[in-house]
């Protein structure tokens, strides 16, 4: 059975077209954050992604309790075991944008479980992706590859940050590239 409840996309003319019949621009910010680090990249890439129009965005919450030392020892396992664990319903259905971004914390050289179940259930909805972890220090590429498997869209762009330097705020110099390349897919 699927660990997320159902969500209904709606058909994509209902979220596009406006009564002026231009199309929208959508780009929806998905992502899990145990301890604040990939949140506070995607806040980040949310104010640098505000203009023309704001991107919605969805925090993902699996229903473990991942706090302390157990919490971390039972995120590991399931992290290393790959598990699908249960999620709290998304609002948002990512089918209905023209890029999703997608952010998780690097756990065992891979991705969170909360960002696992989400494309697991989601992945092949998504038209355009852009992938991004937050790491120590390891994992980048092999966290944002094996995300890009489980979406059958095209992945616009991938990248990763060190937490060390998301403290420090340096992470925001780096997200140029990445930025440019969710932009140009927006504009497609
Ligand atoms: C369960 C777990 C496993 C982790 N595994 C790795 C790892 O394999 N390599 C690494 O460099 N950092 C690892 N980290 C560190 C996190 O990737 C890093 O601190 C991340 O920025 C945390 O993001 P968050 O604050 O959004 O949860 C791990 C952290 C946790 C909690």
């Amino acid at each position: 059975m699927s660990p997320i409840p159902p969500l209904t996309a709606a058909p994509p003319s209902a979220m596009h077209d406006s009564p002026g019949g231009h199309r929208s621009l959508r780009t929806l910010l998905v992502y899990y954050s145990r301890t604040g680090t990939t949140k506070k990249v995607a806040e980040s890439l949310v104010y640098a992604l505000t203009a023309p129009q704001a991107p919605d965005v969805e925090q993902l919450h699996d229903t473990k309790d991942r706090h302390g030392p157990i919490g971390f020892l039972r995120a590991v396992a399931d992290a290393v075991g790959r598990k699908i664990v249960p999620i709290e319903r998304p609002a948002l259905h990512p089918a209905n944008y023209d890029v999703v971004v997608i952010g998780t914390p690097v756990w065992a050289d891979t991705m969170s479980s909360a960002v696992r179940a989400y494309l697991g259930e989601f992945g092949p909805t998504i038209r355009r992706a852009a992938l991004f972890c937050t790491t120590a220090s390891s994992g980048i590429e092999d966290t944002t590859a094996e995300m890009a498997q489980m979406i059958d869209g095209e992945v616009v762009a991938s990248g990763g940050f060190r937490a060390k330097l998301v403290k420090r705020d340096e992470h925001i110099g780096l997200m140029d590239e990445f930025l440019d390349r969710i932009r140009e897919a927006v504009d497609v």
